[in-house]
C-alpha cells in the first residue's frame, strides 16, 4: 500500500548526546484484498520500541480527560451488567477507571508499565501490571469471576500479538458481557489524507469490515460502532458473543457506508499514496517559502505523528525552529529523524513565531483556545490534514 522506507523510532526523541546512535526500522503498510485489514509489515521489537523510561500518558489533554469521562459514564450506565465487573486492558495511568472506581463499581485494570500503573493505583483504581494474554485472563477469572465488560482503547491497534488478546477477551468475558474497544479508524486516515498517524507502534489501521473478520473466528460479532473525535478520528466497537446481541442500526450503516470506500480495493490505497506525496510536496514548498520571506516557523507538539510527517515528507531542522511540547520527558530532546530541538511552551510564549506547524492536529480546538495570545498577535497555525492549509479560528 504504502512505503516509506527506513523510519526512526517515532517517540524516540533523542538526548543530544545519543545522536550518533540513532537506528532507523523498515515501516511500511499493506492492505488485505480479501478482509480488508491495514497493517504494519514488519514490527519493532517492543523492547525498542518501549524502553523502561517510555511512558506514554493518556492524560495529557482536557479534550482526552472528557472523552473518558464520557465512555466510563456510558460503561457505568449501559454496561456493568447484573454482577459488575469491569476490566480494562492498557488502562494507563486510570483515566477511565478512576470514574468507574469513584462509582463504587468492582474493576480491574492492567497496564504492563509499572510506572503509569503506581499512577492509577494513586488514584483509586485497582491495577495489575502485566500484558494481557489468555494466561493473564486465566487468573483475572479465577480471582475475580467473569467480567461483566471489558475496554480497551487505543490499544489493540498497538499489540501485535492481537489473536491471543482476544482469546483472553474469550475466556474472561462473562456470555453476555461486552467488549468495547476504540482505535484510529481507517476511513478517517483514508478521507483526511491523516497519513501521519502510520508509524510504528500502530500495527493496525482497523474498520469495521477487518474488525468483523478479524473477530468472527473467535465468537464474537460487532453489535454497535460509534464513531469518536479523538486521536484524529476513532471508531468505538461494541462486540458481543456471537448470538448474544444483534448488531444495532448503525453497524448496518457503516457496513454499508464501507462497502462504498472501496476498503478491498487496491486502487483506493494507490489513491491514498499519491495524495499523501502531493501534501508533502505542498508542507515542504510552503515551510521553504516562508523562510525565504523571513518568517520564523515552529512546531507545536512533538506527537508520534510528527515523527512520519517530518521524515517523509522531508522537513529539515533549519525549516523549524523548535518544536513546543507539554511533555517534559520530551523537553530538550531532539525530534526522531530530523532532530528539531523540543522545548517546553514557555519558549513558545516568551517569544511568539509568526507561524506553527500543528503536529498536534487532533488536539486543534483545544490548542486555539489556549493559544488565543498567539493568534490575536498575529500568529497563524498551519496544518497539513486534510491538506495544507493555515488555520487561524477554532475548528
Ligand atoms: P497525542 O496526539 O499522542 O495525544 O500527543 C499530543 C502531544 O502534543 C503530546 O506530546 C503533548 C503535546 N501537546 C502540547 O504540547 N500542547 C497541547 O496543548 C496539547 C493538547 C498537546
Amino acid at each position: 500500500m504504502i512505503d516509506f522506507g527506513l523510519m526512526p523510532i517515532a517517540n524516540g526523541f533523542l538526548r543530544p548526546s545519543d545522536l550518533g546512535a540513532e537506528v532507523r526500522y523498515p515501516l511500511s503498510v499493506v492492505a488485505c484484498p480479501a478482509c480488508a485489514m491495514v497493517q504494519l509489515v514488519d514490527v519493532v521489537p517492543p523492547e525498542i520500541l518501549f524502553p523502561a523510561e517510555y511512558a506514554f500518558h493518556s492524560s495529557t489533554s482536557d479534550g482526552m480527560a472528557r472523552h473518558f469521562q464520557r465512555l466510563a459514564t456510558d460503561v457505568i450506565a449501559r454496561h456493568s451488567g447484573s454482577v459488575p465487573f469491569v476490566v480494562e486492558l492498557g488502562s494507563n495511568d486510570g483515566i477511565l477507571l478512576q470514574h468507574v472506581a469513584k462509582a463504587g463499581i468492582r474493576h480491574l485494570g492492567v497496564e504492563p508499565a509499572a510506572n503509569v500503573a503506581a499512577e492509577a493505583r494513586a488514584k483509586g483504581v485497582n491495577t495489575v501490571s502485566r500484558f494481557f494474554g489468555v494466561e493473564v485472563a486465566r487468573d483475572i477469572r479465577e480471582q475475580y469471576g467473569p467480567a461483566s465488560a471489558m475496554i480497551a482503547a487505543n490499544v489493540l491497534c498497538h499489540l501485535p500479538d492481537i489473536h491471543d488478546v482476544i482469546d483472553g477477551v474469550d475466556v474472561l468475558l462473562s456470555p453476555d458481557g461486552v467488549f468495547i474497544t476504540e482505535d484510529p479508524y481507517l476511513g478517517d486516515i483514508l478521507e483526511k489524507t491523516s497519513f501521519d498517524q502510520i508509524y510504528d507502534e500502530h500495527i493496525f489501521y482497523f474498520s469495521l469490515t477487518s474488525m468483523e473478520a478479524l473477530f468472527a473466528p473467535h465468537g464474537f460479532c460487532v453489535v454497535d460502532v460509534e464513531a469518536q473525535p479523538v486521536h484524529g478520528g476513532s471508531m468505538r466497537y461494541v462486540m458481543a458473543r456471537t448470538g448474544a446481541r444483534a448488531p444495532g442500526a448503525r453497524v448496518l450503516e457503516l457496513r454499508h457506508r464501507e462497502s462504498t470506500m472501496q476498503l478491498k480495493a487496491a486502487a483506493t490505497y494507490a489513491d491514498f499514496r499519491a495524495r499523501v506525496e502531493t501534501t508533502c510536496a505542498a508542507l515542504r514548498d510552503l515551510l521553504v517559502r516562508l523562510k525565504d520571506e523571513g518568517r520564523r516557523v515552529v512546531g507545536y507538539g512533538a506527537t508520534s505523528k510528527s515523527t512520519t510527517t517530518l521524515v517523509h515528507c522531508g522537513i529539515t531542522a533549519d525549516l523549524v525552529e523548535y518544536i513546543s511540547d507539554t511533555t517534559p520527558g520530551k523537553q530538550g530532546r531532539l525530534s526522531p529523524g530530523a532532530h528539531i530541538p523540543i522545548v517546553p511552551p514557555s519558549v513558545f510564549a516568551a517569544a511568539y513565531p509568526d507561524d506553527a506547524i500543528l503536529f498536534a492536529w487532533n488536539h486543534a480546538a483545544e490548542v486555539m483556545d489556549k493559544e488565543g495570545e498567539f493568534l490575536r498577535r498575529g500568529g497563524r497555525f498551519l496544518t497539513y490534514v486534510p491538506d495544507v492549509r493555515f488555520i487561524s479560528a477554532p475548528t
